[in-house]
């Protein structure tokens, strides 16, 4: 099957491609241009952020690409996320987003961080107090998102949120590669019905998991490339089918070489479930 028709089925009742195209990092003027071609190559997932500053520059080309290739906006899965500095002003704040990506609705809005930032705007109510649960949950009510979740979120964090949530989160958005399996949070997230998303699944910036001499070998066999082995160990068929003795020398890596990539400092704990073999 082709890549883009696969996905998986979140606790909504809808599906979320498996391959997604991150916009992070993309240089102003680029971004865009490389979302066009990853949306005619046959991507329907874009993984958005207003932290990625590039939200309107990604609005004017989704709406190019849409209007070059007649493919119509249910189609597509779009998420775009809540910034830190931003949990006192949830609804302006998804409305900012809609606006610069010229959408009506987003099919995920994620909450960036487990952390709270003071607003930039010094007026903005209630920092510090505010219940962004559940004003991500009123959400659901307005129609200007189809789920809702978070990122970067531990098992702890993930407990926490769920004594008071009144709606379980569709996903939990974080880094996941063959260093960094998280096999506990994996676990947790499949038991509770949340869909665990990847990010930086070639292992993100500084990474040299795609150099890998073994996953380079692992790509040589199935005649593709060492992208495309992360990827499909990742969802274990996303590209193509690796075989058990290659998932299982894949799995091994995290032994000797576990890595976290993306640890900013927060100030506080964030990564509760790294031990000592993630370096
Ligand atoms: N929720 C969050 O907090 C969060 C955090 C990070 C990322 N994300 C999302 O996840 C997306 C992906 O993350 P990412 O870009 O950090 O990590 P990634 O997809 O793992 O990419 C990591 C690095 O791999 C290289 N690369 C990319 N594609 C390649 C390919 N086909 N073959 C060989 N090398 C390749 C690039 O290096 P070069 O630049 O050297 O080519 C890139 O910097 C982001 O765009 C963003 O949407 C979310």
């Amino acid at each position: 099957m082709e890549f883009s028709k696969k996905t998986f089925k979140l606790n909504t009742g809808a599906r979320i491609p498996a391959v997604g195209f991150g916009t992070w990092q993309a240089a102003p003027g680029e971004a865009g241009r490389a979302m066009q071609t990853a949306i005619r190559a046959g991507y329907r997932h874009v993984d958005c952020a207003p932290l990625y500053w590039n939200e309107k520059e990604i609005g004017l080309a989704l709406t190019e690409v849409l209007k070059e290739t007649a493919i119509p906006r249910s189609e597509l899965f779009i998420t775009t996320k809540l910034w830190s500095s931003q949990h006192s002003q949830v609804e302006p704040a998804l409305r900012k987003s809609l606006q610069d990506l010229h959408l009506d609705y987003v099919d995920l809005y994620l909450m960036h961080w487990p952390v709270s930032l003071p607003p930039n705007d010094a007026s903005a109510p209630n920092f510090g107090k505010e219940d962004r649960t559940a004003e991500m949950e009123k959400l659901l009510d307005t129609g200007l998102v189809k789920a809702i979740g978070v990122a970067n979120c531990s098992t702890i964090n993930l407990e926490k949120l769920l004594m008071t949530a009144r709606i379980v989160p569709a996903v939990n958005q974080t880094e996941l590669h063959p260093l960094l399996p998280q096999d506990k949070l994996s676990q947790y997230c499949k038991a509770k019905g949340i869909h665990q998303t990847a990010f930086g699944p070639l292992g993100g910036k500084g990474s040299t998991l795609h150099t890998h001499p073994m996953v380079l070998d692992i790509a040589e066999k199935n005649k593709g490339t060492s992208g495309q082995v992360l990827l499909s160990w990742g969802s274990t068929w996303a590209i193509f089918r690796l075989d058990e003795t290659e998932i299982a020398k894949l799995d091994r890596l995290a032994k000797t070489e576990g890595r976290r990539f993306n640890r900013p400092n927060w100030r506080t704990t964030i990564f509760h479930d790294d031990d000592k073999s993630v370096g």
